[in-house]
């Protein structure tokens, strides 16, 4: 059953979580700044050496465990009682979901989730005591690797993302570069009579009628809320 509740969209980036303390990829410090992304992200890097790729996500799962969600997420979450929020993240931290949000759409996969090596559709949550996995772990029988996409594969949720965002009144882009496709092609596919957003304090180029707020997430969602 509908409801009279408008549509709002967020597309959030790594910029989402940085007031988190998590670490953004391509600012200065980044995490590609300090890690060859192509040996620890990508399907051939897996491949070549999967300890390593093990051990990059068992660095990023410990720095997860110690992160709060800031009042950006907060914020998101709130707008539940006035809106019909869905929430598309290229982010694979669970702090959405933390602060609230009864919506999320992970494009590029969760890090507190691995999946069996031998079966997709098998996916375990990780428990926080019990965090960190190698090439050797064994759950439920199977070998597992980190429920991420990694570079050189596809984004299966990238269809179920562009219908939401078709369907959209508001979009509010938050916190990404805006380089890393398709999760970069989404606002293309907002409706033209949608209004859009973009809260990022070093903006990426984006088309005139994009409002946006070069501000950081907790203040730019302030700002938003303003305008709304
Ligand atoms: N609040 C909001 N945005 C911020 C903040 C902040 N406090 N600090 C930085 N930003 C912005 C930066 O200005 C930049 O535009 O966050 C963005 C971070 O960009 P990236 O590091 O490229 O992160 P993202 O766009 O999410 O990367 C996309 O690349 O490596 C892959 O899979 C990975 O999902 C990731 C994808």
């Amino acid at each position: 059953m509908g409801n009279d509740k408008k549509k709002i969209v967020f597309l959030t980036g790594a910029g989402m979580s940085a007031e988190s303390g998590i670490k953004t990829f391509r600012d200065t410090n980044g995490l590609w700044e300090n890690y060859p992304v192509m040996d620890v992200a990508s399907a051939d890097g897996f491949a070549r050496n999967p300890a390593l790729v093990h051990q990059f996500y068992n660095m990023r799962r410990a720095d997860l465990l110690k992160a709060q969600p800031n009042d950006g997420h907060r914020l998101v979450a709130e707008l539940e009682k006035d809106y019909d929020v869905y929430v598309i993240t290229q982010n694979v931290d669970n702090l959405h979901e933390r602060a609230g949000s009864s919506n999320v759409l992970h494009l590029h996969g969760e890090l507190m989730k691995v999946r069996a090596l031998d079966d997709e559709s098998k996916v375990y949550e990780l428990k926080p005591e019990a965090i960190e996995t190698t090439p050797e772990t064994i759950i439920d029988g199977h070998h597992v690797r980190p429920h991420i996409v990694f570079f050189q594969e596809a984004v299966p949720m990238i269809e179920p993302a562009i219908d939401i965002v078709k369907q959209a009144d508001i979009v509010v882009v938050i916190g990404t570069s805006l380089v890393v496709y398709p999760a970069a092609g989404l606002l293309s596919f907002a409706p033209p009579s949608a209004r859009l957003f973009y809260i990022d304090p070093n903006p990426a180029v984006v088309p005139n009628r994009v409002n946006v707020i070069k501000k950081g997430a907790s203040e730019g969602m302030k700002e938003l809320i303003k305008q709304l």
